[in-house]
């Protein structure tokens, strides 16, 4: 009856940018590929063809040679579930073909966000009974599951994912959802920023060149304590090389900088949204007086941006300054899991889903049927 709880079940954190799958017990995800999907057309030796999709790195290739970002989809966009035929081609590429996983055996954990509309967590227990037969399941929210990573219960949890920055409170498990503030400032925002700076600099990058500024971005950029005084600098203590794939090199300077600046300046392109001190200060402004010392304990980075070099310093200079200045910040440190800022969320639910009383939490296949989708809301929170 329940022969799904003999086995490991599937831990999915399916992102923007990244798709995240393994078994639950593990400490690493079994596959991470980019969350992409695009149709091709199959040759047949007949001379027909057909359509079908291409799923991960194949369909990035596709979009690189192309040059045109709209031929490949991406489930999520700015964090949320928005092409639902795209994450099912997705999830059935990343069952079958990467860990090679027939999901009607496996109960699945899926991960989502506080800030996701409550309807995308009943879309995913439909897509996931109805499409893919998987005897039960489990939707948990990403920063808390990052926080029990970092063997904790209680927290701000700073996410700097591909779309879009978000602060989460999280008083003993539970997700305060008031608090939560998120600004549509991310790693996608950044790398466009870079194209742009770049640009202003004289090199010219193509649509079809997208992945090339995305890796300078990740390779050459670091946030800078103050961006003015960085400035000032001597300008030959900034420049960096960079090879292109076809062989030519690059110089890069302030754009080192001042890409990631945008995180704690959004006005650097227009918008009005907090920067992220900003964001982390609001949100324990508009937590409940009594769970503000538990928050203040720890302030967790996640999600890609979280790797950017000197981030964590310019976080605590800041804050320090936000406290001097009368904010409600955090006194205590921001702490940081280093080089697992990825990996965080996955590793969170993969505990989770291993231990021995998570088992009686499932929402199983047989409820669903009996209560409907809605049934998520009262196993999953
Ligand atoms: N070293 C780095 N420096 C700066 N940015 C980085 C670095 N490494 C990865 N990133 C960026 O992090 C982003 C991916 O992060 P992550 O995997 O957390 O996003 P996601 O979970 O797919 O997205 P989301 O949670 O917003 O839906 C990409 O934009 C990537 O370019
Ligand atoms: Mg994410």
């Amino acid at each position: 009856m329940e022969e799904f709880k003999n086995r490991a079940a599937v831990i999915v954190d399916s992102g923007s940018a990244c798709c995240r799958a393994g078994l639950a017990g593990e400490e690493n995800p079994r596959c991470c590929i980019p969350a992409l999907v695009a149709a091709a057309r199959r040759q047949h030796e007949n001379g027909g063809n057909d359509q079908h999709f291409v799923v991960g790195q194949a369909a990035a290739a596709q979009g690189h040679r192309l040059g045109r970002a709209g031929t490949v989809r991406s489930p999520s966009w700015r964090g949320v579930t928005t092409d639902w035929q795209a994450l099912e081609v997705l999830w059935h590429h990343v069952f079958y073909k990467q860990l090679k996983m027939a999901p009607e055996d496996q109960a699945v954990f899926v991960t989502d966000s506080p800030f996701d509309p409550t309807t995308c967590r009943e879309k995913v227990c439909e897509l996931l009974f109805e499409q893919f037969g998987v005897p039960a399941l489990f939707v948990g929210h990403a920063p808390t599951l990052a926080l029990y990573a970092s063997g904790c219960i209680s927290g701000l949890v700073l996410e700097l994912g591909h779309g879009g920055s978000r602060v989460t409170a999280v008083h003993e498990g539970w997700t305060l959802a008031r608090p939560g503030i998120r600004v549509d400032t991310g790693g996608y925002d950044l790398t466009a920023y870079m194209a742009t700076l770049l640009s202003a600099a004289g090199n010219h990058f193509g649509a079809h060149l997208w992945h090339v500024v995305r890796n300078i971005k990740e390779q050459c950029c670091y946030v800078a304590l103050d961006a003015k005084a960085e400035t000032a600098r001597r300008k030959a203590d900034l420049l960096i090389e960079y090879k292109l794939p076809d062989g030519k090199v690059i110089t890069l300077g302030n754009e080192r900088f001042w890409c990631p600046e945008l995180l704690f300046q959004p006005s650097l392109r227009g918008l009005s949204d907090p920067g992220i001190s900003a964001m982390i200060s609001d949100c324990l402004a508009r937590a409940p007086q009594g769970t503000r010392p538990s928050l203040t304990n720890k302030v967790l980075l996640i999600g890609g941006g979280a790797s950017l070099p000197g981030l964590i310093a310019r976080l605590q200079s800041e804050l320090k300054n936000l406290a001097s200045a009368g904010q409600l910040v955090p006194p205590g440190t921001v702490v940081c899991i280093p080089s697992t800022q990825m990996l965080t969320v996955w590793r969170g639910a993969s505990i989770v889903a291993a231990t021995e009383p998570f088992q009686e939490c499932w929402l199983t296949h047989d409820t669903y049927k009996e209560m409907g989708s809605f049934a998520v809301h009262h196993y999953c929170y």
